[in-house]
């Protein structure tokens, strides 16, 4: 059976209670969405977000600690997103790889303990723009997969996103031949390290807009997005939601 398409947003450190109603408002538009619908915003929204999306929208986190729970002040275990509604959180985003000089390893430890929480991983991995005009793209993102997925994932609990980092925020993405190839190769990765490789959803993300949707969704090996930007407004996160419910 193909796996089903997820559109995930990510609303990064953005939003507050008031920006709730952007998920009643999608709730509202997409009651019995076609694809799987997940958001994931600032953790603190979790709780209060739950009551509004139901199980029309999956929630997640943007990061976990590796640890169970302990001494870790400022951090946020993975049972803990699980206990106020997540079923999915984001791991090895390219803004934690720069801002918090999260390793492969870091990632896959996160993910180790997201999986043994009961929670799925949205790995993300992704050249930078010297290295893509350095034509190493391919090989930066093999060794990412290769060093950022734990043992034990499977396409029930693990999720690939390939996100560019200069495409992500700025508008410029890369051409869908360059989408092809790289999510062709992550297809052909995951079969050395996941037993099910086939069924495991693999997203793109950067600068996807309601304009752009349809177009990368036709891509081969696309499963879904990973949305930041065009995530926080209903109406355009919902253009996306329709976009992949058609693909
Ligand atoms: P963007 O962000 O859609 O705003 O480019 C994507 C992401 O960082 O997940």
């Amino acid at each position: 059976m193909a796996p089903r398409k997820l559109a995930a947003g990510n609303w990064k450190m953005n939003g507050d209670l008031a920006a709730l109603a952007e998920i009643d408002a999608l709730v509202a538009a997409h009651p019995a969405p076609g694809c799987e619908v997940l958001v994931c915003p600032p953790a603190v929204l979790l709780h209060p977000m739950k009551a509004r999306a139901g199980t029309v929208i999956a929630l997640g986190g943007q990061d976990c600690h590796a640890n169970p729970s302990g001494a870790h002040t400022g951090d946020i275990a993975a049972a803990q997103l699980k206990d106020v509604g997540a079923a999915y959180v984001i791991l090895g985003h390219s803004e934690r790889r720069a801002d918090h000089g999260e390793t492969d390893a870091a990632v896959a430890a996160k993910a180790a303990a997201a999986h043994a929480a009961g929670l799925t991983a949205i790995i993300c991995v992704g050249e930078t723009e010297a290295q893509r005009d350095a034509g190493e793209t391919l090989a930066v993102i093999a060794a990412q997969l290769d060093g950022s997925i734990p043992a034990r994932a499977t396409a029930a609990n693990t999720v690939i996103a390939y996100e560019p980092v200069w495409a992500i925020g700025t508008g410029r993405t890369p051409t869908n031949d360059q989408i092809a190839e790289v999510h062709g190769l992550m297809r052909d990765c995951l079969a050395d390290k996941v037993g099910d490789a086939a069924a495991v959803r693999l997203l793109y993300g950067g600068s996807v807009k309601p304009g752009n949707a349809a177009e990368i969704f036709a891509i081969p090996h696309v499963d879904g997005a990973l949305v930041g930007g065009a995530s926080l407004k209903a109406a355009d996160f919902g253009a996306i939601i329709a976009a992949l419910e058609t693909a």
